[in-house]
Order: structure tokens, then sequence, then C-alpha cells
């Protein structure tokens, strides 16, 4: 680039930041590096970039303001909220000329609507705030991460996150009733009517849910909620293979439709949670495979679980029916990703996470062959496996000197396919599945995408690194 260009440049970033300023004010416009650092490295550090600045807008005429400030100086932006997403969606790229937009400020929750059990919160609000407002109104959010204490609205919408109790409730698009978003084109979408019935053309939800930040900014969403269950019940098996912890989900399904939760885990990634949290092993010894299933509901269905696990294949079996039982028996599920990210340190790398799902009558045999291309394509790394199993969703994660990732990947997903399954069940594609696209939706579907972006980001200033094979 010629000296009078970059100075160009300069000036009309300059130009641009001034502007910014005036519209969220200097407190709420980070340039500088040290503490734009945060919202710079994704939660795995994996991916990580440089923003011009990091832009705090406190309302939704404020965003509106960004976004027309940023579309007229062709500023790309990139939309944060917890920035607990896995796929390197929510973090500039590196070339510095990209503002990310943090949904902090955004934090109002309306009441609940007591008629239709329905709740309108803001896109910076958190899950476990999301949680906890529903609670107090003896309500419950038909969504559970292990992020719930940064995981924010607007993120969940835009990954359409998955979590434990998709099983029962499938993923936030299924929770979502209504949306209000500002499109790349500066356009306000608003759907957050309470009627319960609105069928007046295309449905803003469903296309925002999983947009990843692609189309427009989330600033509010509206949540159905459900009763929230009076009887609880958590039992952790252990199995001597994974198509035997199958087996015992089958036992226990057949019992009760009061199950909400089915999470895998197996020997390896329950090591190192024991290891990391200096709990002992669930049971005596190791076993190859355990899962954890939670029901619960309006009825007690102790007995007919108790009787199902008698009648399956577990080899041993811990109950959690208080509070503090149940915690403890899913802080071994809960404490996966943290553990295998400490791991991931301790071999000097980062965890390098696929997020499948298969059917699960072929679950077993598609692991066996995910081993063997681990063990072939990275001998020296350690693979974790765990994941939503009442879904058929694995998470599998990599430790260690992959040598060539893109490699492993390519395998790992073209064996997904071959499986039938999805190359991503609840993540997103992100930055870091973005090539593979094409591996699961056909050149005439990212077509139709591209021009659904095009129509309503027709600058191409929303998340631009994201969701889409670079062409
Ligand atoms: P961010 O990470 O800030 O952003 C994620 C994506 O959404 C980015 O593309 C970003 O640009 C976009 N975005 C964020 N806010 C907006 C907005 N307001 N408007 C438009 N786009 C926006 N995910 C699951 O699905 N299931 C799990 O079980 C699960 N468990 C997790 C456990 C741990 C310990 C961790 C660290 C993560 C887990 N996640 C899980 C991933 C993550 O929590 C989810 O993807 C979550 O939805 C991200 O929310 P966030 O607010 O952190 O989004
Ligand atoms: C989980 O289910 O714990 C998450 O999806 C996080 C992960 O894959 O690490
Ligand atoms: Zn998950």
């Amino acid at each position: 680039m010629s000296q009078n260009a970059h100075e160009e440049v300069v000036r009309q970033g300059r130009l641009a930041l001034a502007q910014l300023n005036r519209v969220v004010g200097p407190s709420n416009l980070i340039t500088e590096p040290s503490a734009m650092a945060a919202y710079e490295s994704d939660w795995t550090r994996r991916f990580s970039g440089k923003a011009m600045a990091v832009v705090r807008p406190g309302s939704v005429a404020e965003v509106v303001e960004v976004v027309r400030i940023c579309r007229s100086e062709n500023i790309p932006i990139v939309p944060q909220g917890g920035n607990t997403g896995l796929v390197g969606g929510g973090v500039p790229r590196s070339s510095g000329d990209e503002i990310v937009l943090s949904t902090a400020r955004l934090r109002d929750l309306s009441a609940v609507d007591e008629a239709t059990l329905e709740v309108t919160a803001d896109a910076g609000v958190t899950l476990s705030e999301l949680q906890d407002h529903a609670a107090s109104a003896g309500l419950m959010v038909g969504v559970d991460l292990a992020s719930r204490s940064s995981a924010t609205v607007g993120g969940l919408v835009a990954t359409n996150a998955g979590g434990s109790l998709a099983f029962k409730f499938g993923p936030v698009r299924q929770q979502l009733v209504g949306v209000e978003a500002v499109l790349g084109s500066g356009a306000v979408v608003s759907r957050l009517t309470a009627a319960r019935k609105d069928n007046t053309g295309y449905h803003f939800p469903s296309l925002l849910a999983g947009s990843e930040g692609t189309l427009g900014l989330i600033t509010r969403a509206r949540f159905r909620l459900f009763a929230a269950p009076t009887h609880h019940f958590v039992v952790l098996l252990a199995a001597k293979s994974v198509d035997d912890a199958i087996a015992c989900v089958g036992s226990l399904r057949r019992s009760t439709d009061a199950i909400r939760a089915v999470e895998l885990m197996l020997h390896g990634g329950m090591e190192l949670v024991s290891s990391l949290s200096g709990s002992s092993a669930p049971f005596g010894q190791a076993y190859p495979a355990y899962v954890l299933i939670e029901a619960a509901g309006s009825t007690d269905v102790t007995d007919q679980l108790i009787e199902a696990v008698d009648a399956s294949p577990a080899l041993a079996v811990a109950v959690g029916e208080d509070p503090p039982t149940r915690r403890r028996l899913w802080q071994y599920r809960e404490l996966h990703t943290e553990a295998i990210a400490v791991r991931a340190a301790d071999m000097a790398s980062v965890a390098h996470k696929l997020d499948v799902a298969v059917p699960l009558s072929r679950l077993g045999d598609f692991l066996e062959e995910v081993k063997a291309v681990v063990a072939g394509a990275a001998p020296s790394a350690e693979c974790y496996v765990f994941g939503h199993l009442g879904d058929g969703n694995l998470h599998i994660n990599l430790v260690g000197q992959l040598g060539t990732p893109d490699l492993i990947d390519r395998q790992i997903l073209e064996l997904t396919t071959r499986y039938g399954g999805s190359i991503s069940a609840e993540h997103g594609i992100g930055a870091s599945k973005a090539q593979w696209l094409g591996l699961t939706r056909s050149a005439e579907e990212i077509q139709v995408m591209r021009d659904i972006k095009r129509a309503l980001d027709p600058a191409g200033i929303m998340n631009p690194g994201v969701l889409f094979p670079p062409s």
C-alpha cells in the first residue's frame, strides 16, 4: 500500500473512531491494546486477532448508529457477547481494521409474561441471569450450558446453542418466539410480539438463530419458558463400552418420558476431571464409559428408573436426588471442557475441538474409526471424547502436537458425513470450520446463504470471517 493510501486509511479510521466516540462515549470506545486483549482471543485461545476498537453500545438506538457509521466507513463488525464461543466466531481477524461490537451493556430483562410464560431479554443478559429470572417466577429456561455464567442471550441465539437440555427441549431456535436485530443494512427487524401466533411472512427468529453474527446484531430475544420441575433425579452409570452405555439409555428411556439430559463421558476425560477438581472418581474403579442421565418433572419417577437401571447392562450406579449430590454428579460432565483446556496447556497446546453428531446406532463404530484416524495422523496427541449422547453429539477434543490439524479435521469430518452425521452439531461453523462447509452444504445452498447475506448485509460488514468458505 502506498504511503498516501496508508495515510488515507489512518485518517478514515480516526474519523470513524471520532464518530463512534460521539455515539457511545469515550468509556465505551476501547482502543487501548491491553484493554482490548480480552476481546481479541477466544475462550479456547486457539483464535486471536487485532481489533481497531471495541465498541460497547448501551441501547438499540446506539447499535443502529454504530452500524450506520461502520457501513459508511466500510468497517467490519464482529459481534461479541460472552466470548465463550468455541469456533472462533466472535473474535476479530488479524487485519486490525475490524471493530468488536460488545453487547455487554445491553442488559434489560422484561418481567415474565404470566399469560404466555414468555420473557424478553436484551442480548447481553447471561444465560444464568435468564435462568435465575425464570426461576424467580417458578419457571425454567429450556437451555442449559456449562458456560451459563458468561454465555449471553445474543450469543445463544446467534450460535443456535444446544447444551444438555437440547435432548428434551431442542436447541435455542426452538425456544425462540421473537427476536430484534439491527441488520448489516441498517434495517431494524423487531418481532417481539406477545401474540402466540404470528404468521405474517418470513420468520426472523428462525433466520437469525444460527446466523453467527453474519446477518445482523441481535439486540433482544423473546423465549418461551417452562414449568420448573418439582422432582429431579440424576443417575451416573458405568458401562464396559459405549454400546452398553447406549443400551443403558434405551432401557431408562423406556421407563419414563421425564428424561431431559443424557450425557456421555469416557475413562480419559473422567480421569482429567477427577485430577483437575481433586474429586475422587465416581466409583472405586475406573470404567471405559459413563452415562449421566437426568430426569425431571412433576412426578417422582425414581422407582421406574431404578428398575430400568437394574435391567440395564450398567456395571455401577450413583444416584443424586438432593441438589448438592446432583451438582456433584453433573460436575464430572461439566468440568470436561475446562479440564481438557488445562491438559492442553500442560502439553503446550490448545484444545483442538470437533463437535459432530452421528446416528446413535452407529456411534460405537464411528468412535473406533475416529481413534484410528487420530492414532494415524497424530500419534503423540491425546484424544478426549464426551458429549450429549442423547443427541448423538460427540465433542472430540485433541490436545498436544497435531502435526497437520487440517488433515485430521478433513478425515474426521469426512468420516462424519459418511456416517450420515453433522460436521457441527451445536457450536456453529465460525472461523474454524468455514473451509469444511462444503462437506455438508451443497454449492447451491451456500450460494443461497450468500444471497441472503448480501440482501441483509449488502456491504458485507457483518462478521465477514465467519461461516462462509473463503471464496
Ligand atoms: P460469543 O462467544 O460472544 O459469540 C459467539 C458467536 O455469536 C460469534 O459468531 C458472535 O459473533 C455471535 N454473536 C454473539 N452475540 C451476538 C449478537 N448479539 N448478535 C449477533 N451475533 C452475536 N455451546 C453449546 O452449544 N452447547 C454446550 O453444551 C456448550 N457448552 C460450553 C461449555 C463451556 C465451558 C464453554 C466455554 C462453551 C460452551 N459452549 C457450548 C459454547 C458457547 O458457550 C456457546 O456457543 C454460546 O452460545 C456462546 O455465547 P456467547 O455469548 O459467549 O457468544
Ligand atoms: C460441552 O458440551 O461441554 C460443550 O459443548 C463444550 C465443549 O465442547 O468443550
Ligand atoms: Zn456441548
